[in-house]
């Protein structure tokens, strides 16, 4: 039997749902900031990036989606979506429209080995501020990510870590004086962050590893290298952080797996979801533009998983709005006869309508529950003759007759109830 690519899944309709709460949450709270919607390519060039993640970044040494096609082009199934976005300002001329406010979601694809929260094809929502070199954009978009999961009823049971990484010149100086001790600490060191000491020693303070963690306790401190620019950049964002009262935990241990953050890092973090535990993510990329060949453009943005946030719902049982939907239930040949017709005027109406093709009052009364109707609409003879019609709220069981010409007023009453 055929089964989906390892790492991918079928959204079932009722997980597609979940998803669509998730992603029309956040473009709702993107508009109140601004941000309006992009949509760029899923398949990229693979040079967009090699030159914007890193050739030391997880993703571009071993993770990426990269062949050459029929015609030679050397391709990527795109693994994250801002160089996407940054080419397209660059490729579509968008220079005159800076500041720019962009909000994007979609399917990102990278060769990780799949668990729970990982996944090979996933989905990320993420917004993206170009052109605003204050730490006014910093404030914006955490803020903006913030009400988003606010809004999902996450907020509570998310940590926000932040830290600076400074600016290139203070994270060249790091990255020297973090190896130099990690070099003299290199049999202490776990396999793999031994292997990074020489490629990217800054991802060895992302080590889960508990003997690398108690040698990282007494490693050089990033904050100690920050240049007086960079650290008033960061006290600036903390600051307004703490008058937009958004809570925040200073974590010197984050630095991100990307090459092209500098200043602001961050990541909203769970303890609900195992080893997977960061669900939004991001910061600020002011050499990204002009790294790919645009001009010197800062930007700051994050970008968070939408599997992840699902699966966070799905474990705090958090709730997510069903539009409700009514099942009508013809009893009787006369009653079939105008079940399209019916069906089609409150749907006209805007009122979301199920119909079973077939069965008696009782099966179909069944199928109502099942697609977790709010209420069922039955009609027969003699509704039909007095011009009445049942109306059975299935929750509570009550039933009301209701005048044919008062059924739209009354669905909709019923479904603004809570
Ligand atoms: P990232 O940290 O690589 O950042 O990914 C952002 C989020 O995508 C993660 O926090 C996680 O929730 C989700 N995610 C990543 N990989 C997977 C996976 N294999 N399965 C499920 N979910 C996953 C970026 O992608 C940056 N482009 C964010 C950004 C935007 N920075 C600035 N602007």
């Amino acid at each position: 039997m055929l089964q989906a690519v390892k790492g991918t899944r079928d959204l079932l309709p009722g997980t597609c749902r979940k998803f669509r709460h998730v992603e029309q949450t956040a473009s709702q709270i993107a508009s109140l900031y601004g941000f309006d919607e992009i949509e760029t390519p899923i398949l990229e060039p693979a040079a967009l990036f090699l030159r914007s993640l890193g050739d030391t970044s997880d993703i571009v040494s071993k993770e990426m989606y990269r062949f050459t096609d029929a015609g030679g082009d050397d391709l990527v199934l795109r693994p994250e979506g801002t160089a996407g976005v940054a080419r397209a300002f660059i490729s579509e001329g968008l220079a005159q429209e800076l500041p720019l406010k962009l909000f994007y979601r979609g399917p990102m694809f990278r060769r990780e080995r799949p668990q729970k929260g990982r996944y090979r094809q996933f989905y990320q929502c993420g917004v993206e501020l170009l052109g605003v070199e204050s730490p006014a954009a910093d404030l914006e978009v955490i803020a903006c990510g913030y009400h988003m999961l606010q809004e999902l009823g996450l907020s509570q049971n998310l940590t926000l870590r932040l830290n600076s990484i400074g600016d290139l010149e203070s994270r060249a100086l790091f990255r020297d004086r973090l190896k130099d001790y990690l070099l003299q600490h290199r049999d202490q060191l776990s396999k793999d962050s031994q292997d990074r000491l020489e490629r990217n020693p800054l991802r060895i303070l992302d080590s889960k590893d508990p003997g690398d963690r108690k040698l990282l306790e007494h490693a050089p401190r990033l904050e100690q290298m920050l240049t007086p620019a960079a650290r008033e950049f960061f006290s600036q964002v903390q600051q307004g952080l703490k008058a937009l009262k958004i809570p925040v935990v200073i974590d010197p241990l984050l630095v991100r797996g990307l090459d092209y953050y500098c200043h602001t890092v961050f990541e909203f973090t769970t303890e609900n979801l195992g080893a997977q535990n960061a669900v939004l993510a991001g910061g600020r990329y002011d050499g990204l533009v002009s790294d790919l060949g645009g001009p010197k453009v800062p930007g700051v943005g994050w970008a968070f998983g939408t599997d992840r946030l699902v699966l966070l719902l799905d474990e705090l049982k958090g709730e997510w709005k069903r539009t409700p939907s009514f099942a009508l239930i013809p009893v009787g040949d006369r009653a079939e006869a105008l079940l399209s017709e019916l069906a089609q005027e409150l749907r006209r109406a805007g009122l979301r309508v199920d119909l079973s093709f077939s069965g008696n009052l009782g099966k179909r009364m069944k199928r109502a529950d099942k697609v977790g109707a709010t209420a069922a609409v039955i009609f027969g003879d003699n509704e039909l003759n007095a011009d009445r019609f049942q109306i059975k709220h299935l929750k509570s069981g009550t039933q009301s007759e209701v005048p044919r010409a008062q059924i739209i007023e009354e669905l909709r009453r019923l479904a603004t109830q809570p």
